[in-house]
């Protein structure tokens, strides 16, 4: 993939990356987990951004490039680019309040971990024109939560989409800017 965007797109700067990739195995107790769909989970949800990062990285402005144009229109980007990555609320350790979901939880936790490293490094290589950080969805009413429909207050997919794109172009590249963080798609700091 990135060697097509090189070819394709040689002189283009990435102003926007989402890298969505996630499954859930359902582990109600221990002796649920099986190894070979622990790791499923944990090379879609963890390596799978990991290695996203890695290839599409060199695509991000660096601190010498000049700003993006604010663009114009119903989302107003900002002149700095994100690279935004999808976590879940129930990797949060501090938020975990009723367990289970053992490889998905672990595996999800490590893209909080993953957006805050990038965003250091970030920091260093791109300073103010580049961000990264991590998003919560809301509960979205997609093939992923089927099994949970019934009884529940679901987004829309193009709401949860649309709110989320909102959040993060509302953050600012300074320190205190909310970069390297998770947000929710009500623009809540989701702890790790
Ligand atoms: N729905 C929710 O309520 C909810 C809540 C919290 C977090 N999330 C997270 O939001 C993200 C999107 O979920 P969704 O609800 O939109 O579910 P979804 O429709 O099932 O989307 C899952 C995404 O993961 C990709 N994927 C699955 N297996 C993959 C693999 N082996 N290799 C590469 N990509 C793979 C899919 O790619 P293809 O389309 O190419 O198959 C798709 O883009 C996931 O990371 C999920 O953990 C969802």
């Amino acid at each position: 993939m990135a060697d097509k965007i090189r070819k394709e797109l040689p002189e283009t700067p990435l102003r926007l990356a989402l890298t969505i990739p996630g499954i859930l195995h359902v582990e109600k107790s221990p002796s649920q987990i099986d190894a070979a769909n622990a790791l499923d989970s944990f090379k879609v949800n963890a390596l799978g951004p990991l290695l996203l990062m890695k290839h599409l990285s060199p695509f991000l402005p660096t601190k010498s490039a000049s700003g993006f144009p604010i663009s114009e229109g119903n989302l107003q980007l900002p002149s700095h680019a994100i690279y935004a990555m999808m976590a879940a609320r129930v990797g949060s350790i501090s938020d975990n309040a009723s367990g289970g979901w053992y490889s998905y939880r672990a595996s999800k936790a490590s893209v909080y971990q993953i957006a805050k490293t990038f965003d250091l490094y970030l920091r260093g290589r791109c300073t103010e024109r580049a961000i990264a950080v991590a998003l919560h969805p809301g509960t979205v009413k997609t093939d992923f939560t089927k099994e949970f429909w019934k009884g529940r207050d679901l987004l829309e997919p193009l709401d949860a989409a649309d709110r989320l794109l909102r959040v993060i172009a509302g953050l600012r590249p300074d320190v205190d800017g909310g970069r390297g963080r998770c947000w929710d798609w009500k623009g809540k700091e989701v702890l790790p």
